[in-house]
């Protein structure tokens, strides 16, 4: 994208050269630009103004308190899927107000404490659920305004762990059952039905399987609507996918026109749900190599990022750009798999990728906004990478690398069982 951009023969975030990124906080590390963030929240919410509408940004894709922050300030709403997403949005000045509660499996406390600060909405996903947050609800003397996530039975197109609209998948209420479910929460005491909701899946590159589950949704309102229920808002889930590797998806300004046009004069608030294509391309991770190992068979060059710093490629085979922060002229390119220290063949960022490189070079992993850091972990007690978010010349590190000791923070050794 244009916030991550050669500069002689150097790749910078924004004004900033990574290598001076890489000097302060040392590698492997994360680096976002505030106008890549900006800029694509800025084009749903620029293609949303012409009528009632939320973009509740889905923070499993990137939930750094600065870009929580970042977004409520830009008038965002947020899609959570646990009461610990809810309480970064409260500690990011988020509004509560805006905030759906998305999920198969929320817990009776979680439900307590959104009820407690009065989202906007949540996501029902099964009748057991309906009811338990109805009983949630009348024992704290509120009313839980609710949206049944309806499973619209459309083919997403897309990984199959990441695609979610299909019956056979854990999520929503079939369709052909969701009209008896919303007569069902509308005679229970505790819950008001509001919403329709769905999400098919994510990184999605066309429109039809969008269009087609909401006409499925369509279809529902209009038949609530003649049993007397009366649905306020739409809430069609994230899915729209990015550019990793010259995929070209609909661009949220005619994803959104063709929304509008099917949903036609019908008084409803169009909610949103995007996290991957807010995200994925604001951010890069940094990665030093540390060690060539050329072979006949396969060359290898050994990064200092490995698979608990960014999980991607090893759990979905997903490709992601890799490129070399410095362009050298004076090594020839090179066919490498791009590995990590961790004791797993499993750990790669990248396999057979062409690079002039040298021991020593910084490596940038492109598109390590959405579902990079927030997938990390501690996998060979190693510490989770410092995030940084460059605005214009200036670098803000919004969190730290994990210290060594935080990783056994919490744990103990057996009575008696100190090493004397
Ligand atoms: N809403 C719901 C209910 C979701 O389940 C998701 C993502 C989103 C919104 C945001 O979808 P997006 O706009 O980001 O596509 N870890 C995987 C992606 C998992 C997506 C899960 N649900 C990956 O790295 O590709």
């Amino acid at each position: 994208s244009s916030h991550f951009s050669y500069r002689r023969d150097e790749l910078h975030a924004e004004d900033v050269a990574l290598s001076r990124i890489a000097e302060q906080v040392d590698t492997p590390c994360y680096v976002y630009s505030k106008a890549a963030f900006t800029a694509h929240y800025q084009a749903y919410a620029e293609a949303l103004a012409d009528g009632p509408h939320l973009v509740c940004y889905a923070l499993k894709a990137n939930s750094n308190l600065a870009v929580l922050g970042l977004l409520a300030s830009l008038g965002a709403g947020f899609d959570i899927v646990s009461v610990g997403e809810l309480e970064r949005v409260l500690a990011a000045g988020g509004d509560p107000a805006q905030v759906v509660f998305s999920g198969v499996g929320k817990r009776e406390d979680e439900m307590r404490r959104a009820l407690a600060v009065d989202i906007k909405c949540f996501n029902v996903e099964s009748e057991a659920e309906l009811e338990q947050l109805a009983r949630t609800a009348r024992a704290m003397g509120r009313v839980a305004r609710v949206s049944i996530r309806v499973n619209p039975d459309v083919d997403a197109g897309t990984h199959p762990y990441i695609s979610t609209g299909l019956k056979e998948n854990k999520f929503g209420i079939a369709i052909a059952e969701a009209e008896r479910v919303y007569h069902h929460a509308r005679e229970l005491a505790g819950v008001e039905p509001v919403g329709i909701d769905c999400h098919i899946g994510s990184q999605l590159t066309e429109l039809a399987p969008f269009i087609d589950a909401l006409d499925r949704l369509l279809a529902l309102y209009d038949r609530l609507t003649t049993d007397g229920i009366t649905i306020r808002h739409l809430d069609l889930g994230g899915g729209l996918g990015v550019d990793y590797q010259g995929e070209t998806p609909p661009s949220p300004g005619d994803y959104i026109a063709a929304l509008r046009q099917r949903i036609g004069d019908r008084p409803l608030e169009l909610i949103l749900e995007p996290g991957r294509s807010i995200a994925a391309n604001a951010g890069v991770m940094l990665t030093r190599v540390a060690y060539l190992k050329p072979g006949e068979h396969r060359s290898f060059a050994i990064v200092d990022g490995a698979m608990n710093d960014l999980i991607r490629p090893s759990l979905y085979q997903a490709w992601q750009r890799i490129t070399a922060v410095q362009q050298r002229h004076d090594v020839d390119p090179h066919r490498w798999e791009i590995v990590g220290p961790v004791c797993e063949s499993g750990d790669y960022l990248g396999h057979d990728r062409e690079l002039a490189i040298a021991a020593g070079d910084l490596l940038a992993v492109h598109s390590a906004g959405a579902y990079g850091f927030v997938m990390a972990s501690n996998y060979n007690t190693r510490p989770r990478p410092p995030e940084v978010m460059v605005d214009g010349s200036d670098i803000h590190v919004v969190r730290q690398r994990e210290p060594l000791d935080a990783l056994w923070a919490g744990e103990s050794l057996l009575p008696g069982a100190a090493p004397s």
